[in-house]
């Protein structure tokens, strides 16, 4: 058994943290692989409708137990639970698990609106509970220097980010193409992390303005409930610094992905990339003039540590932190892209320009 003294809130806990996992297919399994290996947890049971998934997820944890649903997993006395099911979900079943008074982990995003993620966070402040979400870019070496950073000042007045991710493949799942599923395309799923990785950088700064285009298969939207597959956003902050977000699924990028945050300021930028094309190896740069300096390289193993900073949060007996509520902002932001993109019947030219 764990003997675990967090200096940071000065308490001891004798056992790990009692977990449940709701969802546990590949990112789900990703996660509970990660926070079990940390030694900070334990694994009491698992819920997912797909009996395929949940027996998978016992090879990770062989003592755990198979449950039928969310309500089976919250009479386990747990200390957390760990969401990992189609985004539309997220809210509702981590305002039961809060109400319960049960801790949560949440996959990104935490509500389809400003106004669910609001009712989330709300919940936890209200049970006094460690509230969570993985948004994990935040914790790769190269976003952590850059912000450092930009916090230092640095790189003088920030006034401008492009923000890009491009997967080339889209989702495998169909739930992801189904709105009420999945609450949108590839700015709710992908654009969240750039979001928030600015916003994290720049401290949660105000926002002025959003102008959107989204556009699926080529063509501009026409309907509320369909499904972006490209889009470009402007999010103009209220010191009048500028955000240019683009993201995509299925984009022929020539490569699997192509992710990155550049960050330019008044004396000086600097630059998170994916290389080769890869969804998990990164470097960043310090950028001067024409001269740049490496910040990090390859290899990083940073998919997990969202996972595992909460869990060792928890087991050092954290309860609520006020800083899940930027998660409202993030929220708002993404709301805001959907609301202030024009519906058009427009269809752009078809032919050589
Ligand atoms: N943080 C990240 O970088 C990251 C990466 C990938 C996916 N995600 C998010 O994780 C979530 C899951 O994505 P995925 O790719 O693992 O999808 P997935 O379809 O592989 O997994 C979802 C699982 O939830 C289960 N499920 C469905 N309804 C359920 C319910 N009511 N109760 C319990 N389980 C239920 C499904 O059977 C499935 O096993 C999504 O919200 C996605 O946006 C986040």
């Amino acid at each position: 058994m764990n003997t675990i003294i967090d200096k940071r809130f000065n308490q001891t806990r004798l056992k790990p943290a009692r977990l449940g996992f709701l969802g546990v297919g590949w990112i789900g399994r990703n996660r509970m692989e990660a926070i079990l290996r940390s030694n900070l947890a334990e694994a009491v049971a698992v819920a997912d409708p797909s009996e395929a998934m949940a027996s998978e997820a016992l090879r990770l944890a062989p003592d755990a137990k198979i449950v039928t649903d969310l309500d089976a997993l919250l009479s386990l006395d747990l200390d957390g639970i760990v969401i990992a099911t189609p985004s539309a979900l997220h809210a509702e079943q981590s305002i039961r698990a809060l109400q319960t008074g049960v801790a949560v982990f949440c996959q990104k995003p935490l509500g389809r609106s400003a106004t669910e993620a609001a009712a989330v966070v709300a919940a936890a402040r209200s049970a006094n509970k460690l509230l969570g979400v993985d948004l994990s870019y935040r914790h790769t070496i190269g976003m952590q220097r850059i912000r450092d950073l930009i916090r230092r000042g640095e790189l003088g007045k920030i006034f401008a980010a492009d923000l890009v991710f491009h997967n080339a493949y889209g989702p495998d799942k169909s739930w992801f193409y189904d709105k009420s599923l999945s609450g949108g395309g590839c700015v709710i799923d992908l654009g969240v992390h750039l979001i928030d990785m600015a916003l994290w950088c720049l401290d949660f700064p105000q926002v002025a303005e959003i102008t959107s285009t989204l556009m699926k298969a080529g063509e501009f939207i026409d309907r509320l409930e369909d499904v972006e597959d490209f889009a470009v956003a402007t999010i103009t902050l209220a010191n009048g610094a500028v955000l240019r977000l683009t993201c995509s699924w299925r984009l022929q990028a020539g490569c699997d992905a192509v992710i990155s945050a550049d960050f330019f300021g008044t004396a000086g930028g600097a630059s998170f990339k994916n290389v080769g094309g890869s969804f998990y190896d990164f470097a960043a740069q310090r950028l001067r003039g024409t001269a740049t300096e490496s910040l990090t390289e390859p290899p990083d193993d940073w998919g997990g540590r969202a996972a595992v900073d909460w869990a060792a949060r928890l087991a050092g007996g954290q309860p609520y932190d006020p800083a899940c509520e930027r998660l409202v902002d993030l929220a708002k932001i993404i709301e805001d892209i959907y609301g202030s993109a024009k519906l058009t019947s427009i269809t752009p030219e078809t032919g050589p320009i």
